[in-house]
């Protein structure tokens, strides 16, 4: 059972449990910060593209089947791990075997590596707000040019070292915000920051796909998105999409949800919040897949076109050129556009802080600092790296190979390893499916059916992929048409291999906490739960 009394090292009162480790102020707080971790640039630029390019209204059948069959499976075990071993990633998994470590730092540099450009990408939102106010770019092809002066885009993608100092007043102000949340610790700055963030951009996301749906054309938007192409569920390639966008979706295999549940009381409801994050989560996408393709229709009813014949439905593209395009046609298109960049830049900072928390909690844990301590100490060279790498005039292209390397490579695996891991290195599920549904009283609702996902069906998915995905980048590249070949060696396999040593690097570099002084929580007492 958890108490709450003033941590050991003298700090301020605050939430912690009787070894001192910091809590949520209370379950809904931990739901609150799951799904605004989960809400995120993701839902409102990638997922209303896929969607429609992976046939429409039918793409939903294997979204459905994704989230049910590894989404939400995944989740649950991202959740059982942090909360039955309670620590960073990389204390989880020493907690396992000291064996393991190095897979919590693999998750703690692909956090670093993907906040370094998520940052940028919010910082562009933010500087959109006010170009939205008094719409900046004037009328018509004007919102290309604006977006390219704006981030004073190098002609070609090779790499430039010029910071662009338009990108780095609001970068400054991102990183401000993020780390005085992270620095304030768990129930007193991430917490509070969330229950901030999230009901204003639920609100003004709401207020924008209303005004959306009642623009002329909108109806013809939906058609088109909503319209099934069942004949595209016979390609592989639209059940990859589906699978990977759940994953980044739902943040897991990050070591997010991971960090987060470690922050959960002893007796929490893990299998009922991972039920309604995920179930919030795939809401939102879809409302933000009503709010996208209602105002593309109303573009593609301006341009007397159809929405097939657009460009730039996803992405950089969709938000900072698409929308802005569509804000200029548009009666009231300031306000739309306030509300639209406000709502980006929303979703993304509860996302990017629930990121930077990973690589706090793994270095404060590691190197025994306060939370202001390892806020600052990950913040100014993560702020830097923003700044020099993805802040530049080549930025908009090192963000792009970087996305797409550390997300097909990185993350997925880091999803095959710890299902695999847990599965078979450690045979650990049993006894995490006890687990999950000893704290959180439901009987036994997570059943042998989660075993049997967690450790064959996703995993021998999730190789394919892998698999694919590193022969494909190996032989055709990423983008070829885009990029040379040098630049996405130093960018995209460069991104991995900073993953790789850095992870090494942490791995050996010597604990000054007590990692290993550890109990987990027993599942004896218990006659509900059993594994079956
Ligand atoms: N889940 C976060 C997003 O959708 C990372 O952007």
């Amino acid at each position: 059972m958890s108490t709450s009394r003033t941590e050991s090292r003298g700090t301020a009162a605050k939430n912690t449990d009787a070894s001192g480790r910091e809590q949520w102020g209370s379950q809904l707080g931990f739901l609150v910060a799951a799904i605004g971790s989960a809400i995120g640039l993701g839902n409102i630029w990638r997922f209303p593209g896929v969607a429609y390019e992976n046939g429409g209204g039918a793409f939903m059948i294997p979204y459905v089947v994704a989230l049910l069959g590894a989404g939400i499976p995944i989740l649950f075990l991202d959740y059982a791990l942090g909360h039955r071993f309670r620590g960073s990633a990389p204390a989880v998994f020493r907690r396992i075997s000291k064996k393991l470590e190095f897979l919590g730092w693999w998750q703690v540099l692909l956090c670093f590596v993907i906040m370094t450009y998520y940052a940028v990408i919010i910082a562009w939102s933010l500087r959109y707000v006010f170009y939205s106010a008094n719409v900046a770019w004037g009328k018509g092809s004007n919102a290309a040019n604006h977006f390219n002066n704006f981030i004073e885009a190098a002609p070609a993608p090779q790499y430039s070292l010029a910071p662009v100092w338009n990108v780095a007043l609001p970068l400054a102000v991102v990183w401000i915000v993020v780390l005085v949340a992270i620095g304030r610790g768990v129930s007193r700055g991430i917490e509070v920051a969330n229950k901030v963030f999230l009901p204003l951009l639920v609100v003004l996301f709401v207020a924008l796909v209303l005004r959306a749906l009642t623009l002329p054309g909108a109806s013809e938007g939906l058609n088109a998105l909503w319209t099934p192409d069942f004949s595209a569920l016979k390609e592989p390639k639209v059940w990859l999409a589906a699978f990977t966008q759940i994953f980044y979706s739902l943040s897991v295999a990050f070591g997010i949800m991971l960090t987060y549940a470690s922050y959960l009381r002893r007796r929490s409801n893990l299998v009922g919040t991972g039920l309604v994050a995920s179930f919030a989560n795939s809401s939102f996408e879809i409302l933000a897949g009503i709010g996208v393709f209602a105002t593309l229709g109303f573009m593609a009813a301006q341009q007397n076109t159809s929405i097939g014949n657009l460009e730039g439905v996803q992405g950089i593209k969709l938000s900072f050129i698409t929308f802005p395009a569509v804000i200029s046609e548009m009666p009231g298109g300031a306000i739309f556009g306030v509300l639209f960049f406000l709502s980006l830049a929303f979703a993304g900072i509860t996302s990017l802080i629930s990121l930077v928390q990973v690589v706090a909690a793994g270095v404060a844990e590691k190197f025994n600092l306060r939370p202001a301590a390892s806020a600052m100490a990950v913040g100014i060279p993560a702020a830097a790296v923003s700044l020099m790498v993805f802040g530049t005039k080549s930025g908009i292209y090192s963000l792009d190979v970087v996305d797409a390397y550390i997300n097909a490579i990185g993350v997925v695996a880091s999803a095959v390893l710890v299902c695999l891991i847990t599965a078979y290195g450690v045979r650990n599920l049993k006894q995490l499916q006890r687990h999950l549904n000893f704290v959180s009283e439901t009987g036994n609702l997570v059943g042998a059916w989660w075993r049997w996902l967690v450790g064959v069906v996703v995993p021998a998915f999730l190789s394919y992929v892998l698999v694919s995905g590193i022969v494909g980048y190996i032989r055709n590249q990423y983008d070829a048409k885009s990029y040379t070949r040098g630049f996405e060696n130093a960018f995209g396999w460069g991104s991995v291999a900073v993953v790789f040593v850095g992870a090494l690097v942490f791995t050996l570099i010597r604990w000054r906490t007590p990692v290993d002084d550890f109990e987990p929580i027993s599942l004896e007492a218990s006659n509900t739960g059993g594994a079956r």
